[in-house]
């Protein structure tokens, strides 16, 4: 065997292969990440055959012509208005697109990989422009300039669920019902037509906006940026389900635990692991029923385990669970199927579809409760004050 070949198999015992690059793509000019008009029109089209409401139908409408008049975005043309926030991965700015004024978020994600491997993750990236749902956050283009990769996504002004849990005390089981249903929907939406889970549930992913619209964003679209930023979590929380924990494999049922361990902590307002005791809990909510009192500083800011304990504390002890006499039984039982440590006993998608927790909030054909309910959340951050009675902070 010549020498060059026995080293190639030395390094690469298992011979795996990276999939292929084109000839061309390493000539392209990385900002080409337009999407030609005809795409557009196509998407429109597939677009046309969900079944969403005449609102949801216009927003997307609105959004494919916003998109059509950025046609290819250039670095030079977004101006930095200001951070949004700061994840493992990188920051999120909020910039604005010079040539049609129009906002953006702006995820800068720095990555010191050969030029061929950042071809690919855009090109990978590009799948993004094909999905659209009104569960999904629009996405404009992506484009490397040197070690930086540039995200470019519709801006959601009510921000991550996460924020918004800075601000409040916890979040109403109605509003609870009704980021279920777009959550699972928009789980669905990526299952049946792209054929892809999620990865990374957890509140700062699903984002909110004035119009009372749910999100997600950030899923797992390019296996090579996940490759090539798998090794930055650095976080103190995990939404990582048991079996993803342990290293087996897992799919898309650990979405589902994702989702359920997101709704505790929402619901009772801090990181579930390990769990408080009932009776905190009943006393917070006997001080504060409706929890959209200003949350005091360093409320509920997690000090508990160490991440490789709190690893451990998912995979070997016993699930977090609601407060029975705190919330519906409805929703005490939805948070029961999905944290099943057993992907075998935990609900499927399917099963959470017919839920009765899910069909008390999937008919509600409009998004006023949850655009009354942020627009609360944002008052209540700006004079400290809140709907129920307009007091100011420490009064
Ligand atoms: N499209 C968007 N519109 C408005 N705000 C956004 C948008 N995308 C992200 N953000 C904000 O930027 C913050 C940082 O996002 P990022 O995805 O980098 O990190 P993260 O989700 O908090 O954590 P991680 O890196 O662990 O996934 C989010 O918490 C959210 O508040
Ligand atoms: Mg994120």
């Amino acid at each position: 065997m010549p020498r060059a070949d026995a080293a190639g198999v030395k390094k690469n015992k298992l011979g795996l292969k990276l999939p292929e690059v084109p000839k061309d793509a390493s000539e392209q000019n990385h900002s080409e990440n337009g999407i030609p008009d005809v795409c557009i029109e196509r998407l429109q089209e597939e677009f046309k055959q969900l079944d969403c409401t005449d609102t949801q139908k216009n927003r997307m409408e609105e959004f494919f012509n916003s998109k059509r008049a950025v046609g290819e975005l250039k670095q030079d043309d977004l101006v930095n208005i200001c951070e949004l926030g700061q994840g493992n991965g990188g920051v999120v700015w909020k910039v604005r697109h010079k040539p049609t004024d129009k906002i953006m978020a702006r995820k800068l994600i720095y990555l010191e990989v050969k030029p061929a491997l950042k071809n690919q993750i855009i090109r990978e990236l590009k799948v993004l422009h094909q999905c659209n749902s009104p569960y999904i956050v629009g996405f404009y283009g992506a484009f490397a300039v040197e070690a930086q990769i540039s995200i470019c996504m519709e801006y959601m002004d009510g921000g991550s669920l996460d924020l918004i849990l800075k601000k409040v005390m916890r979040i109403p089981e109605n509003i609870l019902g009704r980021i279920t249903v777009a959550v699972l929907r928009g789980l669905s939406y990526l299952r049946e037509r792209h054929r892809i889970m999620h990865r990374d549930i957890k509140p700062s992913n699903i984002l909110v906006n004035h119009q009372g619209e749910i999100k997600l964003c950030d899923f797992g679209v390019s296996a090579q940026l996940i490759d090539s930023t798998a090794l930055t979590f650095i976080g103190t929380r995990s939404y990582m389900s048991p079996e993803r924990l342990e290293g087996t494999h897992y799919g898309v049922m650990s979405d589902i635990w994702s989702l359920g361990l997101s709704l505790v902590e929402m619901a009772v307002g801090r990181y579930p692991i390990p769990p408080p005791s009932t009776e905190d809990v009943v006393d917070l909510f006997k001080e504060d029923p409706h929890g959209n009192r200003p949350r005091p500083e360093g409320y509920g800011s997690y000090r508990g385990l160490a991440i490789f304990e709190l690893m451990e504390w998912i995979v070997n002890e016993a699930p977090p669970t609601l407060p029975r006499s705190l919330f519906s039984a409805e929703f005490c039982d939805f948070i029961d199927r999905c944290l099943k440590k057993s992907t075998s006993e935990r609900a499927d998608l399917n099963s959470l579809l017919n839920h009765s927790f899910y069909k008390r909030y999937e008919t509600e054909s409009d998004n006023q409760d949850v655009a009354a309910w942020i627009r609360q959340v944002c008052r209540t951050e700006s004079d400290g004050t809140n709907d129920n009675n307009h007091r100011r902070v420490g009064t």
